[in-house]
């Protein structure tokens, strides 16, 4: 066998070679730097820091040797973030950030009151041992609590937010609120926009005027009682309402079709009833609709298919009854659609494919369902076009595509092998 040796090295020259194919292309993932106000500072500005505000920083353990605006610590991601404006001769500090903070932190109203009136912006996540300041400046423009003050048994109250009159933006998820409604804690917040007070134990109905800029709603997840406020209907400004998981009842208001600008409506888990109103399709950028888990009822209509934007529907669990009005190529358009958990609904075997597992009924020729009905609703019985999760498909693809690369190589490689011998054992004895 010596002729072979010859194509030895240069077989495992192309093997090595080949396992550069085979080493999967990592792109990098920026990680996102979420600013909580957009007029961050310009790394240029080289002014030092104001001395009151200087002062209040070191009092709260903030490290201010060097220029504290640029305050990005070393450990990754940072837990403090302290932002400046790029004032002259002294800049002044406009918002800050406390994540994860230690348990030994405490934040002054001293402090607070040195930072302000410049701090536009305060957030606090994940500061569950905090204590909240006794008092925040009304200076704030936005103020984030996100699973923080969990010592305090009371969580925030109304009261205290209610003093942030400046406020545009409001976020209060995962701390309990006690107040009496939502109205105490937005009496006076008069420029407010986007408003999210979710996973915070809020009781009360929802107030019956609102203001009308606001463009962001999330109260998911908390105690409030009472029906859907027309008054909700008449911000035309809203792009997202989020009332799931909380105890609101009577009908969905016709006047629903006035939020022009409405993107994405969650009143999923409720006590809702009556029918879908006919104004939802007058809704033209809907895109996300999750009115699951209530008890709406007559028939599922026919005008949803007309709304050009929708993408996700969520039907499930409630009590529509009759055929349901959609074709194939409308479901296939949508990326999520549920509607399981409806025992009255049933869908036409000549319009829809039993193999779509839509966890509702065949109907009859009476447009009834055929029993036994199929199990309750569940969710991998849905028929779910998201399931399909494009980015696990597109990483199995990825995953994939080098072991092709290096099959297509080795398979190539032996061909060239067999043919290097062929040609020297030819050599040998074919002449
Ligand atoms: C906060 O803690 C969580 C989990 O403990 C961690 O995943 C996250 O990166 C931390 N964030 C910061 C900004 O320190
Ligand atoms: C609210 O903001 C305005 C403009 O920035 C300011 O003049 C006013 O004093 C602030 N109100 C309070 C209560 O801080
Ligand atoms: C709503 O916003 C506009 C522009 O952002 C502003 O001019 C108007 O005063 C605001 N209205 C209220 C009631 O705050
Ligand atoms: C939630 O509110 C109810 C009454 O509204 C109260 O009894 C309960 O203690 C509160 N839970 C928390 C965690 O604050
Ligand atoms: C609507 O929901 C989707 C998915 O949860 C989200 O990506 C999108 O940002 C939301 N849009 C608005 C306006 O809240
Ligand atoms: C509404 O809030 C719930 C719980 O906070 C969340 O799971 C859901 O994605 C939200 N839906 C929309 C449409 O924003
Ligand atoms: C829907 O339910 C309401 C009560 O919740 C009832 O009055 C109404 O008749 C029902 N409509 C249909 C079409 O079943
Ligand atoms: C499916 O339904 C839509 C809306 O009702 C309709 O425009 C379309 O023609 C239907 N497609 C088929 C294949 O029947
Ligand atoms: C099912 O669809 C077919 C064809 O569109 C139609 O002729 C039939 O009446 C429908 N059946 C029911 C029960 O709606």
């Amino acid at each position: 066998m010596k002729p072979l040796s010859p194509s030895l090295p240069l077989l495992l020259l192309l093997l090595l070679s080949s396992t550069t194919f085979a080493a999967p292309s990592l792109s990098p993932t920026p990680s996102p730097t979420i600013s909580p106000i957009p007029r961050t500072s310009p790394r240029t500005s080289s002014s030092p820091l104001d001395p009151k505000p200087l002062k209040a920083l070191e009092s709260l353990n903030i490290p201010t040797a060097k220029n504290p605006c640029d305050h990005r610590p070393t450990s990754k991601p940072p837990s403090t973030v302290v932002t400046c404006d790029a004032g002259s001769p002294f800049r002044l500090v406009t918002s800050l950030s406390f994540t994860n903070c230690s348990s030994d932190l405490s934040i002054s109203s001293a402090a607070l009151r040195a930072l302000s009136p410049s701090l536009a912006s305060l957030s606090f996540l994940n500061c569950p041992s905090l204590s909240p300041p006794p008092r925040l400046p009304t200076s704030l423009r936005s103020f984030t609590a996100t699973s923080s003050f969990l010592r305090r048994r009371k969580g925030l109250s109304g009261v205290y937010l209610a003093r942030l009159v400046n406020l545009t933006d409001l976020t209060v998820s995962s701390v309990p609120v006690s107040t009496s409604g939502l109205f105490v804690i937005l009496g006076n917040m008069d420029k407010i926009v986007s408003l999210t007070v979710s996973h915070a134990n809020l009781s009360g109905n929802i107030p019956k005027s609102l203001h009308s800029n606001l463009t962001f709603i999330d109260l998911s997840d908390n105690l409030i009682k009472g029906s859907i406020p027309t008054s909700i209907t008449q911000l035309s400004n809203l792009k997202s309402l989020n009332l799931s998981s909380n105890s609101i009842s009577g009908e969905i208001p016709d006047s629903i079709g006035d939020l022009i600008s409405l993107k994405n409506m969650s009143l999923s888990s409720n006590k809702l009833s009556g029918p879908i109103p006919d104004s939802i399709s007058s809704l033209p950028d809907l895109t996300h609709l999750d009115l699951s888990g209530n008890q709406l009822n007559g028939t599922v209509p026919r005008f949803i298919t007309k709304m050009k934007s929708l993408k996700h529907l969520n039907l499930a669990n409630n009590n529509f009854r009759g055929v349901l009005p959609f074709n194939a190529s409308f479901l296939k358009k949508l990326e999520v659609f549920k509607v399981g958990g409806n025992s009255d609904l049933c869908y036409n075997r000549t319009v829809l494919s039993s193999k779509m597992k839509l966890g509702i009924a065949q109907c009859d020729k009476h447009g009834l369902p055929l029993s036994p009905p199929p199990q309750k609703e569940d969710s991998s019985s849905d028929y779910d076009y998201g399931s399909e999760d494009e980015t696990s498909v597109k990483k199995k693809e990825e995953s994939r595509g080098p072991n092709k690369v290096v099959l297509g190589v080795s398979i190539g490689l032996a061909s060239l092998v067999f043919l290097i011998i062929f040609l020297i054992l030819c050599a040998k004895w074919c002449g």
